[in-house]
């Protein structure tokens, strides 16, 4: 039986982004595979009063099944509610999405908002499938992300070497022909936690910790001028928190050389057309540091309860700080 995201008390992009690219912030777009992680995001987006994406996976239905996910998705619209959060703007999203199928079965299930991921495929290629997941969606008034440009080690464990900025003179045609809602570009981030080799980047002599170099915000200055006011994603957008991976490697871990985007850099890109920001990889890290501490300080402990609770804390910390610092939405969803 088909059942409307609007039935479930989630809503759709639309309104959302153009809010955001007016108001010169970024909606957070979280991953969730577990309780733990949808927790920590409701109870950081509720006290924050900010929108928030909620993002599905290909690894996250995978791993947790895509049934459970949307259930869970529909009973943190209820739990935020129970937070005192009286009207919720909370996304459910299909991250990555990889054929029309699977588009069109999170339509039907609920999902009020779905990625068409076809940047690995040629450009009229990607414009006829991102066209046809698009003409299905809006029956249904759920709102398509789609890609141009191809992301280094993008799409779940499929790992790229390089990196293919988006081509600014291709937008226009691209989002014309499609009707998409929202597009991700390519402007230098990538998927996971080793976002740029240490030949890549400089060392800070004070620190000695690497510095990235910066994404490449002529490109994005381009797309915008071609695409005025246009809702643009960034994929990648985890900035791997220093004091999360030093707290992993020294406690068992090996995460050498682990290196994230800037948050100086997102928090530029989110006052631009940017009004979507995809955060995974920190959620992982903030819950493997504080898993990994748990554990050495207490070798004793066995109930998942004890380990996870401070991991889930860990983990909420970690996106009311995005929220706040870097993506300015706070209390923009009052
Ligand atoms: O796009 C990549 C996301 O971080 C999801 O990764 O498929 O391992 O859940 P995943
Ligand atoms: P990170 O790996 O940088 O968190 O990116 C997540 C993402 O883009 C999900 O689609
Ligand atoms: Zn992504």
């Amino acid at each position: 039986m088909k059942v409307s995201f609007k039935d479930l008390g989630l809503v759709n992009t639309r309104e959302m982004f153009a809010k955001a690219v007016k108001g010169g912030y970024a909606i957070p777009a979280f991953n969730f595979n577990n309780m733990e992680q949808l927790q920590a995001i409701i109870q950081a987006s509720t006290e924050t009063k900010s929108p928030v994406i909620l993002q599905v996976s290909k690894g996250a239905r995978n791993y947790a099944n895509q049934t459970l996910l949307r259930y869970m998705a529909q009973g943190a619209v209820e739990y935020a509610k129970e937070l005192g959060w009286k009207k919720p703007q909370i996304v459910l999203h299909l991250d990555h999405g990889d054929s029309y199928e699977v588009c069109k079965s999170c339509v039907d299930f609920g999902f009020s908002s779905v990625m068409i991921d076809g940047s690995h495929l040629p450009y009229e290629e990607n414009v006829a499938l991102t066209k046809k997941v698009v003409k299905y969606a809006h029956k249904h008034d759920v709102t398509v992300e789609a890609e141009l440009g191809v992301l280094a080690g993008v799409e779940d464990e499929v790992s790229s070497e390089v990196s293919h900025y988006t081509k600014p003179e291709e937008v226009i045609d691209f989002v014309k022909k499609t009707g998409c809602d929202s597009l991700a570009i390519s402007i230098g981030t990538s998927h996971g936690a080793y976002k740029f080799t240490p030949e890549q980047c400089t060392r800070d002599e004070q620190t000695g910790r690497l510095v990235p170099p910066p994404l490449a915000f002529d490109i994005l200055k381009a797309i915008e001028k071609k695409l005025p006011g246009f809702p643009i994603v960034l994929h990648g957008s985890s900035s791997v928190p220093q004091e999360h991976v030093d707290i992993i490697n020294a406690n068992g871990g090996k995460l050498p050389n682990a290196v994230g985007i800037p948050e100086e850099q997102l928090r530029k890109a989110a006052k631009s057309a940017v009004c979507k920001i995809n955060i995974d990889s920190d959620s992982r890290l903030a819950m493997t540091a504080a898993v990994r501490k748990h554990f050495a300080e207490n070798p004793g402990h066995f109930d998942p309860r004890q380990y996870l609770k401070p991991a889930r804390e860990e983990m909420k910390k970690m996106y009311i700080h995005k929220i706040i610092n870097v993506l300015g939405s706070q209390n923009k969803a009052r």
